[in-house]
Formats: structure tokens, C-alpha cells, sequence
């Protein structure tokens, strides 16, 4: 049986199909009304996310009431203030009504009460804004496209919002460096078109492309699905400027990748989550666009013909291999039951791969999918699958992995954990979680870059209750700290995780990131309440 499945893929291949696929895979149409949904999926919707994006939990209370917060030391805002940001701005780039958007975070769990949202439209504004702020003791969050996951990119109480998204221009991208330029404010997507019209494409890819910015990427070391084949941002970005506290401005822009003159500050704006800095600009190395890209999207019966099936597609894909993504039944479920355009051209399997192959050569790496899936198929570790290199397939394909954390926060509230876990222990805490929370949880489910030991773990809820919040957390943390893992992957600490920073932290090293948030900012005021506690 699984021979002849087999058979019919090979049987479509040497037909010179460009599409390899069992059951083909058919035009989206949209029968959602899902406002999320389709912002997420269509770009032409995410000039309109601020108001669209987000959970479908409700509005929630004041972080600073629900969880207590002590705010910190510092001034209240005045009209003097808001006077001198117009005259500095301009009224346009000085909001103070409709701020909703600002103050709520993507997933509905964090709400500040900002009563002011700052839009400069140059280095030179942020770094007056951020001078003004420190000799008043004003408290700023930076904030991009807000699409972060751990309650980073809003106020907590009643913080200033330093929106990046006026600072929203490519500069440059040079096609025989392979370097980049942009402003922080860029959106991922766009930069990643306009380095596309010289045959060039940006080494980040992740769900919330068409909302979130360049700079909020690079303040968070995002990860997302190609850091299996371009590694993280601490390697692509060759420069930062940064904006610190003090409105100094650290010109640390660089265009070339051997670099060896003293310490490597880039490095602590990369992933410090606006606690160090405001980044503005940076550059970013590159690489070619893929003049072939396939997508394999398979079912497989257990987590070991998962871990099989990716040592084998290291083996056999090797240089081609561009991301390998892992999806379980339940994640998948959930976001084809939310978003009925989507479909998946398999089904009934307890865990699902997406595996992608980008190289310059469409034949060469066409038959190298097509054996790997074949041997795997023929090992019995593959039990039915989809191969793609139309284009317009490949997106579909990509489309319903995208879709996956929305569909979790369509309805439902949930609970997100992004920890990296070593492979044979993978996917083990889904299960145990899903016994912990029995039927408080809707869903219980676990998805995310298994290329990278990154899993995403979700527990779905009607809405947030404390009961399943404690048989969760800190279990969730002390499980991942006993398997040595990091209790952030690629997420960040934000506000959501600080007090669990220890799990992941070694206490002397914690000690030291204090020390650094106290020279680079004497006065606390960037980004308070978040990374450190
Ligand atoms: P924001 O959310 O606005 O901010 C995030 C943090 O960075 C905050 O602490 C903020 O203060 C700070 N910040 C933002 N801009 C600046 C700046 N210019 N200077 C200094 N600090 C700044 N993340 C991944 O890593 N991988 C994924 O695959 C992934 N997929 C996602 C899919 C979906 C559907 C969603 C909703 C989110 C996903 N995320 C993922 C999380 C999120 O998109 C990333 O963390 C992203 O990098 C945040 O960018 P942003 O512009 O929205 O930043
Ligand atoms: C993803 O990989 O889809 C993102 O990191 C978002 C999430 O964890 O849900
Ligand atoms: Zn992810």
C-alpha cells in the first residue's frame, strides 16, 4: 500500500509535473469572515492589523492592577511634555487618543495604559525623544509592528510608546554584497520584496512577516522557519545603530561580515528586547534567492519516525534543506477547523512534517525530495505525503503552517510556551501537559521549528483562569530546566517570563545583565518591567 503511494509520487514526477502531489491541493478561497485570519494570510489586510490583529480573548484589565505591579519611580506625563514632543514631531507624530492598539498586546494578556504614542520620522527625533525622556524620567517602550508573544512591546503601566513605524526605508541593498540596509520600522515583508527585485532575500522568515518590523525582529532575535538553514540574527546582522537611554546615538553599522575590532556591542541590542536601546537602522547580510524551492508536507505515525525522518533529511538534503517544520494533530486541527480556506492536502496522521528544500538548481533538488520522501516512505517512517515546487502550492503549503498559531487564539485564549528541548525529549511535555490540564484545557498541543529543537507548546483555554494557569506554570519551566533547555527559544523574556529567567540564566550571568542595564541605562526608563525583574 504505502509502496504504491510511492509509486504515485514517482509516477507524477517523471510525468514532469512541477507539482507532486496526491490529492491536489486547491485554490484558496476565503470563507472566513476572521478578520485575523485574513490579515495574517493576505497582505493587502496588514496595513489595518493594529486594529485587526490579535486573540480573540477579550480586552483585558490593567496589567498593572491584575498583576500587581509596582510602578516604578518615575514622572507623570504633563501637558508641558506633550507640548514640547509637537513642537520636536510635529502634531501628526504625537498621539494621545485611540491608543488601544498600543497598549494591548497581540495575544490579549498584557494592557498598559500609555497616554502617549511618539512617532519619529528620523535617528535624530528618537534620540531627542530619548534624551528629553531621561533628564525627565519619562519610561519608553519601543515598540514595532506589536506582534510580539511575550508582552514586550507594551506599556505595563503608563510608559511613553516609541512607535519605529514612520522609520520604515530601505536604504540600500547592494547585490554583489549580498548587504542590506533598512531602517528599523521596516516591515519584514517588505524589506524582504524590495531585497527580492535584486535576486536577493532577507535569511528571517516567520508567520507575522506582514506586521512585524525589521527592527522588533532584530530586538528579539526572532527565529522562525529558516535559522535551520541561515542560522540566527546574531549572524546575519552585520550592524546596528541603537539609540540608547541617554539619547547618545552608538553608530555600530558595519558592511562586512569579518569584523574583529574589540568587543561586538551589536550583539546586546541583538535579542535585548528595547531594554539597552532603541534600534534604528541595520545591516544585514543576504543571501541569494533560491531558484528552486520545493515543499514536502507529510503524515507520520509517531515522534520517532519524526526524529528519523529528520535525521534522514539532513543526511539527504543536506545543503538544500531550508526549513523543517513539525506540526502535531491537534495544532493542525484547531487551524483548519478555524479557517476553513485552508487545505491540507493530508489528514488523520498524529504528526505532520513541512519540509522545504531551496536551491539553484530546480531538477537537481526536485529528485533529492522525491528519494528522501520515497526511502522514507519505503522505511515505512513516511506514511502518505505532498511534494510541491509551484510556487503558488508551496505558499498554500506554508500558509496552513502559518495559520497554525492564529487558529490556537481565533476563540480561544492560550497559553504559549517557546522552549528549546533536546530532540529525543522533544515532544515528551505535550503529553504530560495535556494530562496535567485535562479538561480545563481545550486544546493542548505542540508545533514549531523541529530543524532548530524549538517547540512551541500551546495550552488553549475558553479564557484565562488561574486554575490552569498554576497546574502550567512553573511546571513548564522547572520541566524545561531539567532537561537543560531554554525557556525561551526565540520569543523572548519580555514581561511574561521575567521572573522565570533563573530557569535558563546561570544567577552570575543575570547579575552581569543587571550591571549592563545600569551603565546603558542609569535610569531605568527604557523598556521597565520587562527581561529583568
Ligand atoms: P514588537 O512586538 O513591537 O516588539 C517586540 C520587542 O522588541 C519588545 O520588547 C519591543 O520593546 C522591542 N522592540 C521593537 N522594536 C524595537 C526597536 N526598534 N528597538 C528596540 N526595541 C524594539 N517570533 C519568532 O521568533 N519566530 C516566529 O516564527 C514567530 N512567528 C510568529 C507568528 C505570529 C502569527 C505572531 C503573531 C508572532 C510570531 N512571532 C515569532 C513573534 C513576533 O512576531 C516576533 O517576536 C517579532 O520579532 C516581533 O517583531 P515586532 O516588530 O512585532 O516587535
Ligand atoms: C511560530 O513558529 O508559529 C511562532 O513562533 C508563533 C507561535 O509560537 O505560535
Ligand atoms: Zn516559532
Amino acid at each position: 500500500m504505502r509502496f504504491q503511494q510511492l509509486l504515485h509520487v514517482r509516477r507524477l514526477a517523471s510525468a514532469g509535473a512541477t507539482t507532486l502531489m496526491r490529492r491536489p491541493i486547491t485554490t484558496t478561497t476565503i470563507t472566513t469572515t476572521s478578520r485575523t485570519a485574513l490579515a495574517a494570510t493576505y497582505p493587502a489586510f496588514a496595513t489595518t492589523v493594529r486594529t485587526m490583529a490579535g486573540s480573540g480573548a477579550p480586552i483585558p484589565e490593567l496589567t498593572e492592577i491584575t498583576d500587581n505591579v509596582q510602578r516604578g519611580n518615575y514622572a507623570t506625563l504633563t501637558d508641558k511634555d506633550v507640548a514640547h514632543f509637537e513642537q520636536l514631531l510635529g502634531k501628526n507624530f504625537v498621539l494621545t487618543e485611540d491608543l488601544e492598539g498600543y497598549n494591548i498586546c497581540f495575544l490579549k494578556r498584557i494592557r498598559g495604559n500609555s497616554k502617549l504614542v511618539l512617532k519619529p520620522g528620523s535617528t535624530a527625533e528618537v534620540a531627542a525623544i530619548m534624551k528629553y525622556c531621561n533628564e525627565r524620567r519619562l519610561a519608553v517602550v519601543p515598540q514595532g509592528g506589536n506582534t510580539g508573544l511575550v508582552g514586550g512591546s507594551v506599556p505595563i503601566c503608563d510608559e511613553i510608546v516609541l512607535s519605529l513605524a514612520r522609520l520604515n526605508k530601505v536604504l540600500s541593498v547592494d547585490e554583489v554584497t549580498g548587504i542590506a540596509v533598512v531602517e528599523a520600522g521596516c516591515i519584514l515583508e517588505n524589506f524582504d520584496q524590495r531585497a527580492r527585485e535584486v535576486g536577493l532575500t532577507v535569511p528571517l522568515d516567520l508567520g507575522a512577516k506582514a506586521s512585524c518590523h525589521i527592527g522588533g525582529n532584530v530586538s528579539t532575535n526572532a527565529g522562525g522557519v529558516r535559522v535551520v538553514r541561515y542560522g540566527n540574527l546574531h549572524g546575519s546582522v552585520l550592524g546596528v545603530e541603537a539609540v540608547l537611554a541617554t539619547g547618545q546615538v552608538l553608530d555600530l553599522m558595519s558592511n562586512f561580515k569579518k569584523d574583529n575590532t574589540g568587543y561586538h556591542m551589536k550583539h546586546l541590542f541583538i535579542g535585548s528586547e528595547g531594554t539597552l536601546g532603541v534600534v534604528t537602522k541595520l545591516s544585514m547580510l543576504c543571501p541569494h534567492s533560491s531558484r528552486a524551492v520545493n515543499v514536502a508536507f507529510i503524515g507520520l505515525n509517531s515522534f520517532d519516525d519524526v526524529l528519523k525522518t529528520f535525521v534522514s533529511a539532513k543526511r539527504n538534503l543536506g545543503e538544500i534543506l531550508s526549513s523543517c517544520e513539525l506540526i502535531d494533530e491537534r495544532a493542525l486541527n484547531t487551524a483548519l477547523e478555524q479557517f476553513k480556506f485552508l487545505n491540507s492536502p493530508i489528514s488523520g496522521f498524529p504528526f505532520y512534517m513541512l519540509i522545504e528544500t531551496s536551491g539553484s538548481n530546480g531538477d537537481h533538488d526536485e529528485e533529492k525530495i522525491n528519494q528522501f520522501i520515497g526511502d522514507g516512505m519505503e522505511r515505512g517512517e513516511i506514511q502518505d505525503g505532498t511534494v510541491t515546487g509551484d510556487p503558488g502550492k508551496v505558499q498554500e503549503i506554508w500558509k496552513i503552517r502559518e495559520m497554525v498559531p492564529l487558529g490556537l487564539i481565533e476563540k480561544s485564549f492560550c497559553f504559549k510556551y517557546d522552549i528549546s528541548l533536546p530532540l529525543r525529549d522533544f515532544y515528551n511535555i505535550v503529553d504530560v501537559m495535556r494530562e496535567r490540564c485535562g479538561p480545563l484545557a481545550t486544546v493542548v498541543c505542540g508545533y514549531g521549528h523541529l530543524g532548530d529543537s524549538n517547540l512551541h507548546l500551546n495550552v488553549s483555554c475558553e479564557q484565562f483562569n488561574d486554575e490552569i494557569y498554576k497546574r502550567v506554570e512553573p511546571f513548564v519551566y522547572e520541566y524545561t530546566s531539567k532537561l537543560k533547555g531554554s525557556i525561551s527559544a526565540e520569543h523572548g523574556i519580555g514581561f511574561l517570563k521575567k521572573d522565570y529567567l533563573h530557569y535558563s540564566k546561570d544567577p552570575v550571568a543575570i547579575g552581569y545583565m543587571r550591571e549592563m542595564k545600569k551603565l546603558l541605562d542609569p535610569n531605568s526608563i527604557l523598556n521597565p518591567y520587562k527581561v529583568l525583574n
